[in-house]
């Protein structure tokens, strides 16, 4: 899985994307992260990459020219390194309040791509034409407004690499956890058995397997009924068709 980020602030991605099981993935070369700052590719004399939007209103927006060059320089680059998809269109996310909202099902199904480019807009926004060229899809990652793409940015990747064979260890499956199943996880307990005078379930501590099992789906439907009574709904639904 090869991510290239186009940004006006490598230093957010370039810092958040090598730490923890991120950074891990990318040193063993599991996944691998181009950072392009946009303000590269402009051809205003003064690195402008901004100006007043056309029917006035409040902020500034990012300009078509030097985020089409960008995604120019990363297309070639992607070609270079793989001769294979050389003239294929790149999925190419645009992170947006304005979109369908980012969720595990997605992040499935995008990690089997091999590249995957993001652009992170900021200010108000990005000129609609670049847009209609280069984008195949637009992303939120809830409904609230950031002020910029690279957060959602970071967080679509952690999601998708967490996919990726390779980058989690044996001991941290991707697999078996919230909604894998529909449902949310059960509560988990560690070391010791009892703490602040609260002991930890007593089927946990049987070893009767089959109980085990049982009592965790029990726990995870009770826990997605009282904290996600839409997931619920739906879980029941699928439930029933089966
Ligand atoms: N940019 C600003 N807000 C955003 C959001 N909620 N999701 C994705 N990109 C954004």
């Amino acid at each position: 899985m090869n991510y290239h980020i186009m940004t006006l602030f490598p230093d957010m991605i370039d810092m958040a994307a090598h730490t923890s099981i991120m950074g891990r993935a990318i040193a063993n070369g599991s996944i691998s992260l181009n950072i392009y700052n946009i303000r590269d590719y402009t051809l205003n004399k003064n690195k402008r990459v901004d100006d007043y939007t056309y029917g006035g209103g409040a902020g500034m927006l990012m300009q078509a020219q030097p985020i089409y060059d960008c995604y120019r320089a990363v297309c070639e680059n992607i070609y270079k390194a793989n001769p294979e998809v050389s003239g294929k269109k790149i999925r190419t996310v645009y992170l947006t309040p304005q979109a369908k909202v980012f969720n595990q099902g997605m992040a499935m199904e995008m990690s089997d791509e091999e590249d995957i480019i993001f652009l992170c807009g900021h200010y108000e926004g990005v000129d609609e034409r670049v847009l209609e060229e280069i984008v195949t899809d637009y992303i939120s990652i809830g409904d609230y407004v950031l002020t910029g793409g690279e957060l959602p940015a970071l967080i679509i990747m952690d999601a998708i690499s967490r996919m990726v064979p390779g980058v989690l260890g044996n001991d941290e499956s991707a697999k078996t956890e919230s909604f894998d199943n529909g449902l949310l996880e059960y509560p988990q307990y560690s070391r010791p058995e009892e703490w602040m005078g609260k002991r930890v379930p007593d089927v946990l501590l049987s070893g009767h397997h089959a109980n085990i099992e049982k009592w965790r789906r029990t726990q995870s439907e009770l826990r997605t009924k009282e904290r996600r009574p839409d997931l619920y709904e739906k879980y029941l639904a699928t439930k029933e068709t089966v």
